[in-house]
């Protein structure tokens, strides 16, 4: 038979088969991307997931007649953000002598020796000079005043990882921008990605009495005495008796941090962390309506106890230890009930593409109508029997039109859900609490389909695997390509939660013309110079208003688009790597003084003589 054949339909039958043998490989070879949730979700083609009826997310405020959105409590939260902003920048404090009064009046005592060489440094990069920009900084290191000089320098000189600055040059770091300017010192750097010092409340609270009686002491009309550090010639002796607990559970140890009036004090954490976590039944404590309006009360454990039970610092930490005793450590981020000094993160310094955006920028009206993130399910160590607790997983699941369908539908059987095979990792809102357009039509699941592109690269599964496929989660979760983050501002919104500590990625989020939507128990340097509803949207930590945000904000597009670019705008003005420099400059000014000797004595004045000179 193929002797028969000519020569000619020999060759078309070898060119066919070798296609054939080529499309199988190819389709064998790239299975796993296809079968993958691609970053453009709305190729049907492409996308393995059911997808929404409904086409776009506004589709249901047609379908709605009487959306009353007019009424929202989110429109409050803005006007007081706005006010709250005009009120900030009209501090702006003009020259060396205003900004050293301005220190005085709001901290009660002389600035730092070096204080002009600062001012002259910050003004030479153009930095927004408000005060109040640098809170952060005394919050984390008024507690310092309560312990010895000699004791904070021995325990500094006892931690292995430390930046060592002398005679104006650093010995071990990063920070060589800043060496020429700053004082002999010694900064114990924190090398793990989760905080480090944690000391109980009623230790803060007799030392915070000792920095009061200390602040009354200077006479701030008189420039003080001493104008300068004492160098440090020889390296301290180093403390023997530091020590870190590694005792589980945290959260026994974190407790201790609140207030004894704080139900967060006497709670105990869950033993059993398989089955579905309590959510809270009301308004989470401190909101506006339901809505985040005070964002640090909103990180705060101690004034939300549930968040235990539902965040993966808590759950199982990945690495955890703790010095319960006051000993200075500077880290990228810690809970509010940490006691570390804060610097940037350190891939805030880089530029590597992870974290940093580049400087184009998208149009708002040019990006998709679409909810935008990747990641890993990182936040502890999941396991099977405690991951429905983790944030990260109750957000992935809280944007999947599947899960959320079959969750409605397992609690309208309102029976016993221990058996139906769900992880109940997230409960629906309340509907009297949130109600939603979305719900009261019955689309809900279909709504969320319509915008959600939201999915995990990397399971993080333990004991770990080789590939993406997790025996515990691997069915939940469908592997979402990972993208770059030039191709995640093409969408308008990007959520950004907690990983093991703080996402690196808010900077680059609030840089892009993108609207994020934050919720975190992480504080970082930066958090007393953003204003939320201002310069993004906040979210309560157990996502309960996250799609009455979404609601609102789909519904009122200008609105969003206002923050993104305000946001931006903002970041531009004081997220800026020069920012960050001048930040951690005041801050080791700062530092250097409450670790020296003669730090009751010391301070810039050199305003008050040449006022009184003249
Ligand atoms: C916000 O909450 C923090 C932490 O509870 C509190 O100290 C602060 O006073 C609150 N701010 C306002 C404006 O209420
Ligand atoms: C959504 O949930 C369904 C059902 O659990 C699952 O099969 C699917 O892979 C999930 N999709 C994503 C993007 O995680």
């Amino acid at each position: 038979m193929w002797s028969r054949l000519n020569r000619h339909w020999k060759r078309l039958l070898v060119i066919c088969l070798a296609l054939l043998f080529a499309s199988v490989t190819f389709v064998v070879g790239f299975w796993d991307t296809i079968n993958e949730i691609p970053d453009r979700w709305h190729m049907p083609f492409l996308n393995p997931e059911p997808v929404s009826s409904l086409g776009f997310p506004t589709a249901i405020f047609n379908l709605d007649s009487e959306t009353a959105s007019l009424q929202h409590p989110i429109n409050d939260l803005i006007a007081n953000a706005d006010e709250e902003y005009e009120h900030l920048v009209a501090k702006q404090s003009t020259g060396l002598a205003q900004a050293a009064q301005a220190y005085r009046s709001w901290r009660g005592r002389h600035p730092p020796p070096w204080f002009d060489q600062w001012y002259a440094f910050a003004e030479l990069h153009d930095c927004v000079m408000i005060e109040d920009l640098f809170d952060r900084i005394y919050h984390d290191l008024n507690p310092f005043w309560a312990i010895a000089p000699d004791r904070l320098r021995a325990d500094a000189a006892a931690i292995p990882n430390y930046i060592r600055v002398r005679n104006g040059k650093v010995y071990r770091s990063s920070m060589q921008q800043l060496a020429a300017f700053l004082p002999d010192v010694d900064i114990p750097i924190n090398h793990m990605d989760e905080p480090r010092v944690l000391v109980s409340w009623d230790t803060i609270a007799e030392e915070m009495k000792i920095l009061d009686a200390s602040l009354g002491r200077q006479d701030l009309a008189q420039a003080p005495p001493i104008d300068t550090f004492a160098p440090l010639s020889q390296p301290p002796a180093a403390s023997k008796d530091i020590s870190f607990t590694t005792k589980a559970p945290y959260w026994n140890v974190a407790r201790q941090a609140c207030s004894p009036s704080t139900e967060a004090r006497t709670s105990q954490i869950d033993t059993d962390f398989s089955t579905a976590p309590d959510f809270p039944q009301k308004y989470p404590y401190g909101t506006f309506s339901g809505y985040v309006q005070n964002w640090t009360l909103s990180q705060d454990v101690c004034s939300h106890a549930h968040l235990r039970n539902m965040h993966g610092t808590f759950v199982e930490p990945v690495s955890i230890s703790t010095s319960t005793s006051l000993i200075p450590m500077f880290s990228g981020s810690k809970l509010l009930m940490n006691n570390d000094i804060l610097l940037p993160g350190a891939m805030y310094w880089t530029d590597k593409e992870r974290f940093a955006a580049s400087k184009h920028h998208i149009p708002w009206q040019d990006k998709r109508d679409e909810v935008f993130w990747r990641g890993t399910a990182s936040g502890g160590r999941n396991k099977a029997d405690n991951w429905g607790r983790f944030q990260r997983h109750r957000l992935v699941s809280m944007f999947n039109g599947t899960q959320v369908e079959m969750t409605l539908a397992a609690s309208n059987k309102t029976a016993d859900h221990a058996h139906d095979g769900l992880p109940h990792n997230f409960s629906p809102p309340n509907e009297e609490l949130y109600p939603l357009v979305s719900t009261k039509l019955g689309l809900l699941p279909d709504w969320i389909r319509s915008f959600s592109n939201v999915a995990f690269y990397w399971l993080e599964c333990f004991p770990a695997t080789r590939d993406y496929g997790c025996s515990y989660t691997g069915s939940w979760y469908r592997r979402g390509r990972p993208v770059s983050l030039e191709r995640m501002f093409l969408n308008k919104y990007l959520p950004d939660v907690d990983g093991n500590s703080f996402s690196g990625r808010f900077r680059a989020f609030l840089m892009s013309n993108s609207l994020p939507l934050k919720a975190t128990i992480y504080t970082e340097w930066h958090d007393y110079r953003l204003i939320p509803w201002k310069h993004f949207v906040p979210m309560d930590n157990t996502f309960v208003d996250l799609w009455s945000i979404l609601e609102f904000f789909f519904q009122q597009d200008r609105k969003a688009e206002k923050i993104a670019l305000e946001g931006r705008k903002w970041a531009e003005r004081v997220l800026r790597k020069d920012d960050m420099l001048v930040y951690v400059y005041r801050l080791l000014l700062e530092y250097a003084r409450v670790v020296d000797p003669n730090r009751e004595e010391m301070g810039f004045g050199l305003d008050l003589t040449t006022t009184a000179a003249t």
